[in-house]
């Protein structure tokens, strides 16, 4: 229970680590001899980051870029802009973003246009989750976790007001409640 708000276990822990496990590998298969720059995008991911990141055997740069929140509220306020911008040199570079969720969409669009116009030599995006039904955008997310419905989820870095980032599964809101 949440604020009185029943939640249920959604993606176990044991799914998620098979999967992370899964991605890593793909990833390190993609990404030989090309010295990636794994982007965190905070504070979502940090988590699904870690985890993941100790999966890729390649060598490997990592870096976190931080971009405004959408607070207390379970919905977009439609706006994105910069808190912490990355460190890592971007020109020449292979970066592969990695989200812990792709929900309206909104982040990724804006991440895209930001780190393009650096001129990279490529550019994907991982994410553990995303809402196909949800995302407006008008290109594809390279490697993705978990499609799930247009539903409310916490835990594994997700946050439900900034608490509960630290659950170890993914948690969904009980339908109807
Ligand atoms: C969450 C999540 C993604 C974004 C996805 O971040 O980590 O970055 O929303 O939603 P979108 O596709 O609708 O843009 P949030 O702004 O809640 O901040 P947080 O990472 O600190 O939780």
């Amino acid at each position: 229970m949440v604020n009185g708000e029943p939640f249920d276990i959604y993606i176990s822990e044991e799914r998620i680590r098979t999967r992370v496990a899964e991605m890593g590998a793909v990833l390190n298969a993609e990404y030989e001899g090309k010295a990636p720059v794994f982007v965190g995008v905070l504070n979502g991911s940090f988590i699904f980051f870690a985890d993941l990141i100790r999966h890729i055997t390649i060598d490997c740069e990592v870096d976190f870029i931080k971009l405004s929140s959408y607070g207390a509220e379970k919905i977009s306020s439609g706006k994105v802009s910069i808190l912490k911008d990355l460190n890592a040199e971007v020109k020449g570079r292979h970066i592969v973003v990695v989200e812990d969720i792709v929900d309206s969409g909104l982040s990724i669009d804006f991440l895209r246009n930001l780190i393009l116009r650096e001129n990279p030599a490529s550019l994907s995006f991982v994410t553990l989750l995303m809402k196909p039904a949800m995302a407006k955008i008008d290109f594809s997310v390279d490697h993705v976790g978990f499609e799930i419905p247009p539903e409310f989820v916490i835990g594994y870095g997700l946050d439900y007001a900034q608490k509960l980032r630290n659950l170890r599964a993914v948690y969904r809101q009980r339908p109807g409640s």
